[in-house]
């Protein structure tokens, strides 16, 4: 799989040559500017929940690719609402894709989109593919929860918020990490505001301190995983 990170917690995952989008949010990031969000192909683009920091390019990057949008059924009807018509509503739930077996998973966050209508709930995504196991919590605090991981699935790696503040910080994505057995984290949802920066190295520590692994791709990087 490759996994290219196009800021705050935007990135994109291959797998089997399948596009996967997660939460565009890149235009209205200042430390994004050298990306050009025309340059982005998706097949699909997978949404957390309805904040702007989630959803921003959303429905751009979803008219010019024509991906199918996955996301909570408040989320999805508002990306219709937004002339968007290859959509897929769920609720937390199972379901079987071209990529794989998806999960949406509950986030503990909120969910309002930008327009200020209900996003339902906000969640998190567990994706069974052929070449591997992941799972991006989106934006969340620690919760127990995660410890049902196991039980579905052995992941080869997961997306965590470790930024803070609106999210889990890297302390609690340390136990995180622990509670869905997973070694090798990528962190996200860090630096793009005030309130969430932190120190690379202090927070790789913490991880390094436990025996696992935190990357910080830099913004526009793609890593093999
Ligand atoms: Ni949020
Ligand atoms: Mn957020």
């Amino acid at each position: 799989m490759k996994y290219t990170y196009y800021g705050h917690s935007c990135f994109l995952i291959e797998v089997d040559s399948r596009k996967i989008l997660f939460d565009p949010f890149i235009s209205g990031n200042e430390l994004a500017t050298h990306i050009d969000i025309k340059s982005i192909d998706a097949d699909f683009i997978l949404v957390s929940h309805g904040h702007g920091d989630h959803v921003g390019d959303l429905v751009e990057i979803a008219k010019r690719t024509g991906a199918l949008v996955i996301g909570a059924y408040e989320v999805v009807g508002w990306a219709q609402n937004n002339g968007i018509s290859n959509v897929h509503p769920m609720n937390f739930g199972t379901y079987n894709f071209e990529f794989g077996k998806l999960k949406f998973l509950p986030a503990w966050h909120s969910s309002m989109l930008p327009d200020g209508s209900y996003g339902g709930n906000p969640g998190g995504f567990l994706l069974m593919t052929n070449e591997g196991n992941f799972y991006y919590s989106g934006d969340t605090c620690l919760m127990m929860d995660m410890k049902l991981m196991s039980r579905y699935a052995k992941l080869d790696f997961a997306i965590l918020p470790v930024g803070g503040n609106f999210t889990m910080d890297a302390d609690d994505a340390v136990i995180a990490a622990e509670f869905i057995e997973c070694n090798k984290i990528i962190g996200v949802h860090f630096d793009t505001f005030g309130y969430i920066k932190v120190d690379h190295n202090e927070i790789k520590e913490k991880f390094r301190a436990t025996g696992r692994e935190l990357l910080l791709p830099k913004i526009g990087e793609t890593i093999n995983l």
